[in-house]
């Protein structure tokens, strides 16, 4: 087996139900936040953590996904002839960011399913799965350490939350027999219990990089909660066999699926943006003082 890990797979076949009306004919993994898609996010969170060969798994109605990350000669032209040159040069920065692929879930079966779809790009290679609509905009950190932990060890490695009451059955959840520092030995792993059963209070949140025996695990998982294939099951077969390792992050990001933490990542990412930041905190407290909510 190959031990480096260079790719990562983007589930992005899903409906995006819960962000209606505005996904009603668009992606919701090319909602913007701040002045990109969020998937565009989550893929330069990738490549800074080292990735280098994306595969994006979409379905029919994700059109728009796969022209946001192909070149755009029309667009090039015409920026090119107004002089546009900063805003070209951000253009092809995105098609550059890494060699993108992209396959059909064919049918909308489940998240472990849609991961299964990967393994003929993927091979016999440990490799990434980073949801789309979860933000983790830590300069690739967090999957860096994660890459880090499966190359040494052999063992996959996902990302966990300390989540609080019963929200947790939101989620997948990992129980574990080992910790050392922020790192975890797991040894159970549930999708979306009831609270009274969840193993611990880790969420499974959306990053996440699995040695090649995931394929062969999921080849085998039956439909689960929900009737679909999933991740989560999969994963638990890995358990000892060889290994499932949790690293518990202490800033859970944000998920741009739901309408209320998409807002935040507005909000917060954009205080951050060198150009609009200074702007956006004077905009806000104007508000603020407006409507007397301060
Ligand atoms: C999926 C996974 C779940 C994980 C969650 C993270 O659930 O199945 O294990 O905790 O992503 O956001 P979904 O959000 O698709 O219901």
């Amino acid at each position: 087996m190959n031990t480096k890990v260079r790719t990562a797979v983007i589930p992005a076949a899903g409906l995006g139900t819960r962000f209606l009306p505005a996904t009603k004919a668009q992606a919701k993994e090319m909602l913007t936040v701040v002045d990109r898609p969020s998937i565009q996010w989550v893929i330069e969170e990738a490549v800074a953590a080292g990735i280098d060969d994306i595969l994006i798994v979409t379905s029919p109605s994700k059109k728009g996904v796969e022209d946001h990350f192909d070149r755009n000669a029309e667009l090039e032209h015409l920026l090119e002839a107004k002089g546009k040159y900063d805003e070209l040069a951000e253009v092809r920065r995105i098609t550059d960011l890494a060699t993108f692929h992209f396959t059909r879930q064919g049918a909308p079966l489940g998240l472990g399913h849609s991961v299964g779809t990967a393994e003929r790009h993927v091979g016999d290679r440990p490799f990434a799965v980073l949801l789309p609509d979860e933000l983790m905009p830590d300069g690739g950190a967090t999957l860096r350490r994660m890459i880090d932990v499966t190359e040494s060890t052999g063992e996959s490695c996902i990302s966990l939350f300390e989540v609080d009451g019963p929200d947790i059955s939101n989620y997948g959840v990992a129980g574990f027999s080992e910790r050392d520092g922020d790192l975890v030995t797991i040894d159970r792993l549930v999708e979306k219990p009831p609270y009274e059963e969840a193993p611990s209070n880790l969420k499974v949140t959306g990053r996440y990089v699995f040695t090649p025996e995931i394929f062969a695990k999921l080849a085998i998982t039956e439909p689960g909660r929900g009737g679909e294939i999933q991740l989560t099951d999969a994963m638990a077969m890995l358990i000892g066999d060889p290994g499932m390792r949790g690293l518990v992050i202490k800033e859970a990001g944000y998920d741009a699926g739901q309408k209320l933490d998409w807002l935040r990542a507005n909000i917060e990412l954009s205080l951050d943006d060198p150009e609009v930041g200074a702007d956006v905190a004077e905009m806000l407290s104007g508000i603020v003082r407006a409507r007397g909510l301060g």
